[in-house]
């Protein structure tokens, strides 16, 4: 089953934007699920309202505290949203790092969210190409930071998102290349082989992110070997998104 995850970030504006568009993304979600699983990741504030309007649609969020003492002004604990309905939650994507959560408290974040027993969707990536590798190594470190301790038997329930920083978001300096995600793909599951095993390394969900859209997505499944997409602002463009899961059935 491959994966289509929509990130939201911090949009629509109104509460009735982000129904429309969770209707939309549940058709889409409907039409292809044979072959597609496909989860919203939303803001918070949105989650309720999703869960009541449209209560099939699979829910993640896009971060929680790295804690659960609840004396943590203006943050939101892992126990709220999986109460409202979340399964799956973001942790570590570059906008978060970016804006201060340290390997230190991705690692929290992801611990909270297994021990709940919750999907987290661990974003790495490195914010620049150079030409000796040392990208790599970035990104090698990310991942032994956050699955430090991680039992065998909880890793297969981590989905692992490779999201160039380069490649995120409106100001990206140029789309990766299908083989650019697949030598990162295959690289990160020799650093689980070298962490767990073979057989785990394989069978993880390793999937991609950063301008995905409805042209490119195909090509970073099948040249770049991705397990699946995850996919910011084509996501709240009900029709390039349905366009999206479209093209990579
Ligand atoms: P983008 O964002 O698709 O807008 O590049 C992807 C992401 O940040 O997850």
């Amino acid at each position: 089953m491959k994966m289509l995850v929509a990130n939201w970030k911090m949009a629509p504006e109104t509460e009735s934007i982000a129904l429309r568009l969770a209707k939309a993304t549940f058709t889409a979600a409907q039409k292809y699920k044979k072959s597609l699983a496909v989860i919203a990741c939303v803001p918070y504030i949105y989650l309720s309202p999703i869960k009541k309007g449209v209560r099939a649609l699979t829910l993640g969020v896009q971060g929680i505290a790295p804690g659960v003492d609840s004396a943590a002004t203006g943050m939101v604990s892992v126990a709220m949203v999986k109460n409202i309905g979340a399964a799956y939650a973001i942790v570590g994507h570059s906008e978060s790092r970016a804006r201060g959560d340290t390997p230190e408290v991705v690692k929290a974040q992801l611990d909270l969210v297994l021990a709940k027993r919750m999907t987290p969707i661990l974003c790495v990536g490195e914010k620049e190409r150079d030409n000796q590798g040392w990208y790599l190594c970035t990104v090698k470190e990310q991942l032994e930071t956050s699955l430090a301790k991680v039992p065998k038997a909880t890793l297969k329930n981590i989905i692992i998102a490779y999201e160039p920083v380069w490649a995120i978001g409106k100001d990206a300096t140029r789309q990766a290349t299908p083989s650019e995600c697949r030598e990162m793909i295959i690289f990160i599951r020799k650093i689980v082989t070298d962490l767990y095993d073979k057989k785990l390394a394989a069978s993880m969900r390793i999937i991609y992110g950063g301008s995905v859209d409805e042209g490119n997505a195909a090509r970073y499944l099948d040249e770049g070997s991705a397990d699946g997409l995850l996919v910011g602002r084509v996501s709240l463009d009900a029709k390039k998104f349905a366009k999206l899961a479209a093209s990579i059935i």
